[in-house]
């Protein structure tokens, strides 16, 4: 059998799984559901969990992937005790990558459509009312919208035909470290902007008040809780073995939960830095910060605005920005690959041709769920919404308990086995002392949170 293609370098897997990680939950998604759920105090829940659920579950499935050298299609079947049904979590993974896809190249397809309306200076001189209007209006065409749609599809699996190494790795170190370097820049001129201390205020001093009850005063905390445990999740790429395949591709210099630790970190610095740039700006130019799914596209053109060459600079940052949504992109569609390839054996060809079908077929309804079919809201969400609900705040928790409890559990692959995997190599070791936690507690609080969002959403009347 030829050998499994590897990173380069340790740096390179670093970045392609910190560039999987870092992508629109950061900027995009992150301060939008802060927003919603009134800032700092939920902020200090979503820094809670991505410590105490995310980190370990992170460690979990690089551990399942470098153990069993598989993407998820087949990583269960390798590792799991001969007659158990792990292996069907597959089925889960599969849907989960394609789900969000689904809504994902679209929220990409704005971002590119931005770096041209940039360019082309169509926000100059407008007030943040008429820069609202803009993004409205562009989400009532859905031509434009299922053009820049498919560039984003096209983008992702050419880089994919390019090849592991070639494509994925080398494209993804350069376009990681100019966004990393351009927020950097934002963030000062946000929090220079005048009225930007009750941004920070809104963003750094939590209220818990906020967190418990929404503007109309219904009681929301479960909700709260629930958005930010999926969106500690989703921030990390975990459930649905995005992350796992990566453990494949690396060896067993070093061990995991050290890198595991890297890759939090960055990804919380930069959805930390998003909000650092969002949010001052929101009330510097009066945006409603709860504003939903829209909030950076009506709040950025304005600090742009205010900028000397702003034109210039904000084209390059929603460049970024775009870059950042493809590096996950690239890394989930090579996920989506590897099912293919591992479980039919297809060609790496075939299977690219074969999903970008697929995967441009299966985004079409969210874009459309912003116009022609804008009235199908069944529930009261739309398209994408219940999308990402059923992505976030599903796939992704569920199938990280299934992660969690396949490497806990003696029916799976075990503790021992999985610590043994974890530990292998230099670094920072998974602590042994959390056994009890990791087993007994943590199964149980998600659940616990699983329950109660379902019920404030769906059973609480407001
Ligand atoms: N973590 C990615 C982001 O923040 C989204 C993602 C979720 C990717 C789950 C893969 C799996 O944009």
């Amino acid at each position: 059998m030829k050998e499994r293609e590897r990173f380069s370098s340790r740096l390179g897997f670093i970045l392609i799984s910190a560039g999987c990680a870092i992508g629109l939950g950061n900027v995009w998604r992150f301060p939008y559901i802060a927003g919603q759920y009134g800032g700092a105090a939920f902020v200090l829940i979503y820094l809670l969990f991505l410590a105490i659920l995310g980190l370990p579950i992170m460690v979990m499935e690089f551990s399942v992937g470098r153990a069993s050298q598989k993407s998820a299609a087949l990583s269960f079947h390798v590792l799991e005790p001969k007659g158990t049904k792990w292996h069907l979590y597959r089925y889960g993974a599969m849907a989960g990558n394609y789900l969000l896809m689904m809504f994902y190249t679209t929220v990409g397809g704005w971002m590119l459509s931005y770096v041209v309306r940039m360019l082309k200076g169509e926000f100059q001189g407008l007030t943040p009312d008429q820069v609202n209007g803009v993004f409205s209006q562009m989400l009532g065409a859905p031509v434009p919208l299922t053009f820049w749609m498919a560039v984003v599809v096209i983008i992702g699996f050419s880089v994919c035909s390019l090849g592991l190494q070639k494509g994925v790795e080398r494209i993804t170190k350069v376009m990681m470290t100019c966004l990393l370097l351009l927020m950097l820049l934002l963030c000062v001129r946000s929090l220079t902007l005048e009225g930007a201390g009750e941004g920070l205020r809104f963003y750094l001093v939590p209220n818990f008040h906020n967190l418990m009850y929404d503007a109309g005063g219904n009681f929301i905390l479960g909700k709260a809780v629930y958005a930010a445990m999926g969106q500690a999740f989703f921030t990390l790429s975990l459930g649905i073995g995005a992350m796992s395949i990566f453990g494949s591709y690396i060896g067993k210099e070093r061990s995991l939960t050290g890198e595991a630790l890297h890759i939090g970190l960055l990804d919380t610095f930069v959805a930390f830095m998003a909000g650092l740039i969002i949010f001052p700006a929101c009330f510097a130019f009066g945006v409603n910060p709860g504003e939903g799914p829209s909030l950076v596209f009506v709040t950025l053109p304005n600090i742009f605005n205010q900028m000397a060459g702003g034109r210039l600079w904000g084209a390059l940052f929603f460049l970024f920005l775009s870059f950042a949504a493809l590096s996950t992109i690239i890394a989930v569609f090579e996920n989506i690959l590897a099912f293919a390839i591992d479980l039919w054996g297809w060609s790496r060809k075939k299977a690219i041709a074969v999903n970008f079908v697929v995967i441009f077929l299966l985004s079409l309804p969210c874009v459309l769920g912003f116009n022609l079919w804008s009235s199908f809201t069944p529930l009261g969400m739309d398209i994408q919404t219940w999308e990402d609900f059923i992505v976030s705040n599903n796939l992704l928790p569920l199938g990280s308990l299934v992660y969690l409890l396949f490497c806990v559990s003696k029916k799976g692959w075990g503790w021992k086995r999985f610590l043994q995997e974890a530990d292998q190599g230099k670094g920072l070791k998974f602590p042994h002392w959390s056994r009890i936690y990791v087993t007994f507690v943590l199964p149980v609080v998600m659940l616990l949170i699983f329950i109660m969002g379902y019920y404030q959403t769906f059973f609480q009347k407001d």
